[in-house]
């Protein structure tokens, strides 16, 4: 090899680094599936892209930040309730939450224009755990118990949509779209809760809480939707926008 033609080849890949580093590029296409926004096809192309993002968010997208999906990990969720009589205060860590990668997309719809974005997905989900460590008490009346342990819950048949609405704002002169709020309220056909009491003081009544709860799950989830849902809509929020943040308007949902 000549060493012109060398010092070309060199100079080459040098531009060809440079232009990404410039770009600020991710090469989004390794990782996810755009969707033209004004093609007649674009939610037929979503259920596809969006099948798709969860098996590669699964694992997480380091390069955009993205964590793990599934298992998803939270480190902690604090918890207080009170209706009427029943007061309780629960402090949950190391929540473990599996199963979202089975899903199925079963339809999607995009409504987007020049000044809001907004995205629902139909999904079904087989089986869904959730377990943790938990400390915490409650009271009802004059009754006053207090727990910890471990819990392992398991539900199945989860029916729901995700909602996801935004506005474009420009940064260094490129349009992206921020993510403002994130909606899912799921239906669930079963839920079983085991539980591990490690508190003396109520280690014989965790038998028959535990039993209390499994007969009454969806009194018990009903309740629980709305801290739930604000949980959700705080981490549905952050982890779409660690995509839809990092990635143009343009380059994520082309025009044309
Ligand atoms: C949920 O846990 C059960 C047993 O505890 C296990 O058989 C099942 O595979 C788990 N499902 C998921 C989605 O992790
Ligand atoms: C239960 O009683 C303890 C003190 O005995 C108190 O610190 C705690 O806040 C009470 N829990 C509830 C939920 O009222």
């Amino acid at each position: 090899m000549t060493k012109m033609k060398m010092f070309n080849q060199s100079l080459c890949v040098l531009i060809a680094l440079l232009l990404s580093y410039c770009n600020g590029a991710v090469d989004i296409e390794k990782y996810l599936k755009v969707c033209a926004r004004n093609s007649p096809d674009v939610n037929d192309c979503l259920v596809d892209a969006v099948q798709y993002g969860i098996s590669v968010m699964a694992a997480g997208i380091k390069d955009l930040g993205v964590p793990p999906v599934d298992p998803y990990v939270q480190k902690e969720l604090r918890l207080e309730y009170k209706n009427n009589q029943v007061k309780v205060k629960m402090d949950n860590r190391d929540i473990i939450v599996a199963g979202l990668k089975a899903s199925t997309v079963r339809d999607a719809r995009l409504r987007a224009d020049e000044d809001s974005f907004h995205l629902e997905v139909d999904m079904y989900t087989p089986a869904v755990n959730l377990s943790g460590k938990y400390e915490g008490g409650g009271s009802y009346n004059a009754l006053n118990i207090t727990a910890r342990g471990t819990y392992h819950t398991e539900m199945t048949d989860l029916v729901y949509t995700w909602k996801l609405d935004g506005k474009p704002e420009t940064i260094n002169n490129d349009v992206y779209i921020r993510i403002k709020s994130f909606y899912m309220r799921p239906d669930v056909s079963n839920m079983n809760v085991q539980l591990t009491n490690d508190a003396p003081e109520s280690k014989e009544l965790t038998a028959l809480g535990v039993r209390l709860v499994n007969e009454n799950w969806k009194i018990l989830y009903r309740e629980l939707l709305p801290f739930a849902m604000h949980n959700w809509n705080k981490i549905g929020t952050k982890v779409a926008n660690k995509i839809f943040l990092k990635v143009p308007y343009n380059q994520l949902f082309p025009n044309n």
